[in-house]
C-alpha cells in the first residue's frame, strides 16, 4: 500500500519536472514562479546576479539608442508588454518591436521555446528561469491599460488611497518621501514612467527583497502608483 502511494507520488513527481517546463505544483507557486518571471523580464542578469551581455542583443536594431539595456525584455516589448505600440511609442527606446500581449494565455512551454529561438537566444538561462518567464508572459501580464492613461501618462489610481498604502507596505524601505534608496534612483523619479513603477510594485524589483504585490487587489499597486507620481523625484 505504502510502496504503492510513493510510485504514484513519483510519478506525479516526474509528470511535473520531466518535459521542458518544471510545472509549479500549487497556486501559491505558479504565483510567486509568475512574480519571479516579472523580475527577469525587468531585468535578468540582475535577478541571477550575473555579468550583463557585452554586446548588444543581436535582434536590436542598430540604430537603438540603448544598446546596454538591449537584453532585457523590456527593452524592446515594454513595461506595458505592449511594444510599439505602448508607452514606448513616444520615447527614444522604441525600436519597433511588436509586444508580447498577443502571446498572454499561451502554452508556456510554446513560449520558452519561443525565448531559446534564433530571435532570442537565450541560452544562458536555466530551465527554471525560462519556465518563470514563459509563466510570467502566459499568465502575468497585466492589462496596465485599467490603471494608466496612455495617451496622458497619467495613472488612474486613487493617490490618496495609495498614500496610505504607500505609507505601510513601501516606506519602510523607500522612506515616505521615496528617497531613502540604496542604489536606485528615488521612488518618486519615476513620475513620467508609471508602467515601470506598475510592474516593479506587482512583480517586486530584480535581486531585492522588495515585495510584489500582484497576489493582491491590482488596484492596491495602482493607487500606489499614483500616489508615488507626488513624490519628490
Ligand atoms: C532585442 C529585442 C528583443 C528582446 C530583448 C526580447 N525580444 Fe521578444 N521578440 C523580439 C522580436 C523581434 C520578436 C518577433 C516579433 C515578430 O514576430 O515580428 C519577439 C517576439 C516575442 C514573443 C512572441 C510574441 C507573439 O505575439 O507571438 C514573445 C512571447 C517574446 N518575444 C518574449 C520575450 C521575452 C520574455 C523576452 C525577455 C527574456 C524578450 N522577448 C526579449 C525581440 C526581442
Ligand atoms: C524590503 C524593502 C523594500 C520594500 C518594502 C519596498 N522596496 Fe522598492 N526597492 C527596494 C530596493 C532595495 C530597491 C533597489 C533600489 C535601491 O537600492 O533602493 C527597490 C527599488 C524600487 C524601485 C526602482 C527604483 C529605481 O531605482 O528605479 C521602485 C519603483 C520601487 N522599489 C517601488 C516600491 C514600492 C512602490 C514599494 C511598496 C509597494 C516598495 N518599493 C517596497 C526595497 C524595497
Amino acid at each position: 500500500m505504502i510502496a504503492h502511494r510513493i510510485s504514484v507520488l513519483a510519478a506525479v513527481v516526474a509528470a511535473f519536472v520531466t518535459g521542458f517546463i518544471v510545472t509549479p505544483a500549487s497556486a501559491a507557486e505558479i504565483e510567486s514562479a509568475i512574480a519571479r518571471g516579472g523580475k527577469l523580464y525587468d531585468n535578468w542578469y540582475k535577478e541571477l546576479k550575473m555579468e550583463r551581455p557585452d554586446s548588444a542583443h543581436p535582434s536590436y536594431p542598430a540604430s537603438g539608442k540603448y544598446p546596454k539595456q538591449s537584453w532585457r525584455c523590456k527593452e524592446c516589448h515594454g513595461w506595458d508588454y505592449k511594444g510599439k505600440d505602448g508607452m514606448l511609442a513616444k520615447g527614444d527606446h522604441n525600436v519597433g518591436i511588436k509586444g508580447i500581449t498577443g502571446a498572454a494565455g499561451k502554452d508556456p512551454a510554446a513560449i520558452g521555446a519561443i525565448l531559446k529561438d534564433k530571435t532570442h537566444g537565450y541560452d544562458k538561462l536555466g530551465e527554471k528561469d525560462i519556465a518563470d518567464l514563459a509563466l510570467f508572459v502566459s499568465k502575468g501580464q497585466s492589462d496596465m491599460g485599467k490603471f494608466i492613461d496612455l495617451a496622458a501618462a497619467k495613472p488612474k489610481g486613487n493617490a490618496a488611497k495609495g498614500e496610505v498604502y504607500y505609507n505601510t507596505l513601501c516606506a519602510g524601505c523607500h522612506g515616505v518621501d521615496g528617497k531613502k534608496v540604496s542604489t536606485g534612483a528615488a521612488v518618486g523619479a519615476l513620475k513620467d514612467d508609471p508602467w515601470q513603477l506598475l510592474h516593479k510594485a506587482f512583480n517586486g524589483q530584480p535581486a531585492e527583497a522588495m515585495p510584489a504585490l500582484r497576489s493582491l487587489d491590482p488596484a492596491i499597486a495602482a493607487d500606489i502608483v499614483a500616489y508615488s507620481q507626488t513624490l519628490p523625484q
